[in-house]
């Protein structure tokens, strides 16, 4: 077998390990709890990678599309493991991206009250971030990932071959991951080999989530910094009926994040040029696409929070690093949207 590498995640007083690595997928049965007599592989139609748990297992497919990324599917999928009577000494294994290790690890989650889940992430953008944490949930129709549960993985296989066959856009969407690392830690992951990059990636998340597993929101240098990018992100997602993609969206968020910094005095004109510069060299597009309205983009941004308070809520760079900043007001959201490369 080819090099891999092993970064464990410590969260909440236990450790759990995340490899990476090509071929490391034939790891999973060594991986389940050493109790588990079944298990039900979660994934969806045309998922490139197979995996052998090594015990009886049922494989269940979730449908493409954040449609299916519902209660229902939940309730599919726990009508499923009641069928095949799995227990809490067996497991659950997620085998995709980021919307089916969401939505099986909280069924996991929920299922007797919590059953582990072992994800097995298949795009770029699941073994950089969502794999990785604990965060699951599914959305409703007042909005995405609202309702959900903190539920860590037993482990976590990253397996190179997987993207092989990943097209170029969902590639895309992990570099945008990434290039918010860069920004988070000063690390240039272009300059590592793979499977070192994405283990630099885990490690960087995994740092973030020891320290702030449930994301605080009085913790301004928490989990919440995992966000940065993402306001902005969030808010071209929905206007532009998702033909611009969550990596490429947090591309251009973080290009915006730096101009709302820089109007806010927190970083100067250099800083603001190395982010626009920083995403270009992970491939990505730093333009503001044309013709959003930027009335829909503030009221879109402002209704990106969880917490209630007055303004809008950024995380932002600035002298101490990257950190939430609260009650930015509404003309200098504006003006950084006016600044935007075009
Ligand atoms: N994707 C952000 C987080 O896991 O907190």
């Amino acid at each position: 077998m080819s090099q891999s590498v092993t970064v464990d995640v410590t969260v909440g007083g236990r450790s759990y390990p995340v490899v990476v690595g090509h071929g490391v997928v034939e790891r999973l049965g060594s991986l389940l709890p050493a109790t588990a007599r079944r298990v039900a592989v979660v994934s969806q139609a045309g998922i490139p990678l197979t995996v052998d748990p090594g015990v009886e297992s049922v494989v269940v497919h979730i449908g493409h599309g954040e449609e299916y990324k519902s209660l229902a599917t939940v309730e599919m999928l726990c009508d499923r493991f009641a069928e095949m009577r799995l227990t809490r000494h067996d497991a659950v294994v997620a085998v995709g991206g980021g919307m089916v290790t969401d939505v099986a690890g909280f069924a996991a989650s929920s299922w007797h009250r919590g059953v582990p889940v072992l994800h097995v992430a298949t795009t770029l953008l699941g073994m950089v971030d969502a794999a990785i944490g604990g965060k699951t949930g599914v959305n409703l129709r007042a909005g995405k990932n609202l309702v959900g549960a903190f539920w860590q993985p037993h482990a976590v296989i990253c397996d190179l071959d997987a993207l092989a066959t990943l097209p170029e856009r969902e590639l895309r969407c992990g570099m945008g991951e990434m290039a918010k690392y860069h920004f988070l830690t000063g690390d240039n992951l272009l300059a590592m080999e793979w499977p070192e990059r994405i283990g630099r990636c885990v490690q960087i998340k995994a740092d973030v989530v020891a320290a702030d597993e449930r994301e605080d929101p009085t913790n301004r240098r928490g989990r919440a910094i995992l966000n940065y990018g993402h306001t902005l992100a969030h808010a071209l997602e929905i206007a532009t009926g998702h033909d611009l993609a969550h990596g490429e969206a947090v591309a251009v968020g973080l290009v915006y994040a730096a101009r709302v910094a820089d109007a806010l005095e927190r970083i100067d004109s250099a800083r603001v040029a190395a982010h626009d510069e920083v995403v270009r060299s992970y491939g990505l597009r730093a333009a503001l696409p044309a013709g959003l309205d930027p009335d829909v983009l503030i009221e879109l941004m402002a209704r990106d929070k969880k917490v209630v308070d007055a303004g809008l809520t950024f995380v932002l760079d600035g002298p101490d690093g990257v950190e939430t900043v609260p009650g930015v007001s509404e003309s200098i959201a504006r003006a950084a949207l006016a600044a935007m490369p075009r």
